[in-house]
């Protein structure tokens, strides 16, 4: 029986038995215990900080006496005056083993630790990031033993990490001398830890301990906007987030306009190509100017976009996806070189690029994916993310299926007639009484009801301009529960209605919504033209949500999580009265917020996530809409509000929808509106 003292860590609960005099950072890696350390136990990076516990521990089996280890050094003290420790904390690489000790890793001295997501429901990311830094002590060079400073570098690196076989790109040989020089042979190298497939790769090289950090970037490519955010690839943090409208929007609104713009203009992809990398690189430049940081930090990325945008960012044409079958170039997952794509950060930095799904189904539904991991849910659970093109998931451990579903640009504010972007002014939130039918609503830039006191005070500056697309829809429902529309989407007349705010517009009926203009401002109205754009877009979203559904023989799902920026903004409860979404208790209905970006962001901070999105993606069943022919007939349905056959036990269990019909013989029936199949 072992008489060496006991050290037992926790959270992990791993436990062993070390002689006297063993580091506790020797411990930990004996026993597999997350422990960080960049300089290697030299008492230089204080990665490696723990909490010794001391007194009885029964649950352990252990009494942990005051000099279980060694006294606090001078190295420590060190550390602690010149940049603060906390009290009761030690460095794992000074503090010596003595006797029976239960030892905690603190969640930022753990390599994988988790980063913590806001919402409850949505995993954790672990961190496990492609780039991590590591200090190394070089030999000098040597007349009688005449070899590379490379080589020397990569020797230590072997010697002091176990890190074999390690690359370097030429920009790394025309900084490695000087690095080597100035640190007095000890230097930190930041290297790519590769994959099963690539070699480790040196990034970088600082001379001496680098104390800064790294960073990454994970980039939402959007046909409308780009976003990004760049995260500290030590920590896991967001240290800032900006976006930018995409520069291809002068060669189309939406993508098929642009797949139309190459095909018919002679190098116009290519000039597309030049704008979105153009403008990445302009977003490169803000967000890193915000964060105060030197682009050439960032040494990855990680990509999403959606097949066109996807093909059109890597300079390929993207002819074949604007014709069945809409092949993909590749569908695969890419890692590339950022120079490769005229990124301006780091020379030597990575890109990846996660899988598509199918031709319509892009990389950004693959983050989705991963971001709300409906192959690890138990419940069925239907991801919808809205945009000008809805991605649909659904599925649970059993399997997932996708589509897309051409949703047009409607839920955007775009072709209604007061339609607009959210922004200030914008009305976001409206409720009509069911008795006068008049609405009060909220704009976007205050929190006060428009029959609030103070309301026409706090929109002096931004005033009322329009209706963005989450209040179209709260809108369109409310009018729908208070008796101004019909089920087959019809305004009634003053008559019919019971109010002067619906007026005839032409041969159908407008809704008054805000006359501002005796003050010069405008007049706010929803026309039936309005209400047949969101009939065709909620229609378009709710029939793929159903052909999943009926590929998966199901009635109903147990979950619904709406993902995208513009789907964090929509009430569940309006959405349903649309019935864009599937009947389904109010409370399982819930925003994601930018999943795409999101997933982005896990795969930026865990490689582990990238072969795992890629082994889910070829098990996702893709499901083509246009060539169903269930799909034409759910659309029509659902261009009733909420829907022709559906019955919507639960959406009616809490609202009242009138029966009404308000189809006098004019106008044209919910349902015969035409429909072109839309993406971007
Ligand atoms: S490992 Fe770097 S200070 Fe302990």
């Amino acid at each position: 029986m072992t008489t060496d003292p006991l050290v037992v860590f926790t959270p992990s609960g791993k436990r062993g038995h070390f002689p006297v005099g063993t580091p506790i950072l020797t411990a930990a890696r004996q026993l597999g215990v997350d422990l960080d350390s960049v300089c290697g136990g030299r008492g230089i990076c204080s990665k490696c900080q723990i909490s010794p516990s001391y007194g009885e521990f029964a649950k352990h089996g252990v009494t942990v006496h005051a000099d279980a280890l060694t006294e606090w050094n001078s190295v420590e003290e060190r550390y602690k005056s010149k940049r603060g420790m906390l009290d009761g904390r030690r460095l794992g690489c000074q503090a010596c083993v003595q006797g029976d000790v239960v030892i905690d890793v603190p969640p930022e001295s753990q390599v994988h630790k988790q980063v913590v997501r806001k919402r409850a429901e949505a995993r954790e990311i672990t961190m496990n990031p492609s780039t991590k830094l590591f200090y190394v002590e070089v030999q000098e060079p040597d007349m009688h033993e005449p070899s590379g400073d490379l080589e020397r570098l990569c020797t230590a690196l072997d010697q002091q990490w176990e890190l074999k076989n390690v690359h370097s790109d030429l920009h790394i040989l025309s900084i490695l001398q000087p690095a080597l020089r100035k640190g007095e042979w000890k230097v930190t190298v930041a290297v790519n830890l590769g994959d099963k497939n690539t070699a480790p790769r040196i990034m970088h090289i600082w001379p001496g301990y680098y104390d800064g950090t790294i960073y990454g970037l994970a980039v939402d490519l959007g046909s409308t906007t780009i976003a990004a955010h760049l995260c500290d690839l030590q920590s896991g943090e967001v240290v800032a987030s900006s976006g930018i409208m995409n520069p291809q929007i002068r060669y189309g609104e939406d993508l098929m306009s642009r797949v139309s713009y190459s095909m018919m203009n002679k190098g116009g992809a290519a000039e597309m190509t030049r704008a979105v990398r153009e403008g990445m690189n302009a977003l490169f430049t803000q967000i890193t100017d915000d964060a105060g940081i030197d682009k050439g930090l960032i040494v990855d990325a990680v990509f999403v976009c959606n097949p066109v945008m996807h093909h059109l960012f890597l300079g390929i044409d993207p002819f074949e996806l604007g014709q069945a079958p809409f092949a993909l170039a590749t569908s695969n997952a890419l890692s590339l070189r950022a120079v490769d794509l005229d990124l301006t950060i780091h020379p030597a930095a990575r890109v990846y690029l996660l899988p598509c799904i199918a031709g319509h189904v892009g990389a950004d539904a693959a983050a989705v994916a991963l971001s709300e991991a409906p192959d690890k849910s138990k419940e069925l659970l239907l991801v919808v993310d809205v945009g000008t093109n809805a991605e649909i998931l659904l599925g649970n451990t059993e399997k997932v299926l996708a589509c897309s579903s051409p949703t047009g640009p409607a839920f955007e504010g775009a072709q209604i007639s007061s339609g607009q972007r959210a922004a200030p002014g914008a009305i976001e939130h409206v409720t009509i009484d069911p008795v006068t039918k008049d609405p009060r609503f909220q704009v976007i830039g205050s929190d006060l009801w428009s029959d609030e006191a103070g309301f026409d005070a706090a929109i002096a500056t931004t005033g009322i301009t329009g209706i963005c697309g989450s209040g179209i829809i709260e809108m369109v429902a409310e009018m729908r529960m208070a008796g101004l529309l019909d089920g087959p989407g019809l305004i009634g007349s003053a008559a019919q209605t019971g109010t002067e705010r619906c007026f005839l517009d032409g041969r159908t009926y407008s809704y008054m919504v805000w006359d501002g203009s005796a003050d010069g401002g405008p007049k706010i109205t929803v026309t039936n033209r309005d209400i047949r754009e969101i009939q065709m877009a909620k229609a378009a979203l709710y029939s793929g949500a159903r052909l999943l559904m009926d590929k998966f023989g199901v009635d109903k799902v147990d979950r619904i999580v709406l993902a995208g920026a513009f789907g964090a903004h929509i009430s569940p409860k309006h959405a349903m009265v649309l019935g864009m979404i599937p009947d389904a208790p109010l409370d399982k209905v819930t925003s994601a917020g930018n999943a795409a970006g999101t997933g982005a962001r896990i795969a930026l901070l865990n490689t582990d996530a990238r072969a795992e999105i890629e082994e889910t993606v070829r098990n996702i069943h893709k499901i083509e809409t246009a060539i169903e022919p269930r799909f034409q007939e759910h659309f029509v349905n659902a261009s009733n509000i909420p829907n022709a056959v559906e019955p919507f036990p639960i959406l009616r269990s809490i609202v009242t929808l009138p029966e009404i019909n308000f189809n006098s013989g004019e106008g044209g029936a919910a349902g015969s509106g035409r429909r072109t199949r839309r993406r971007g």
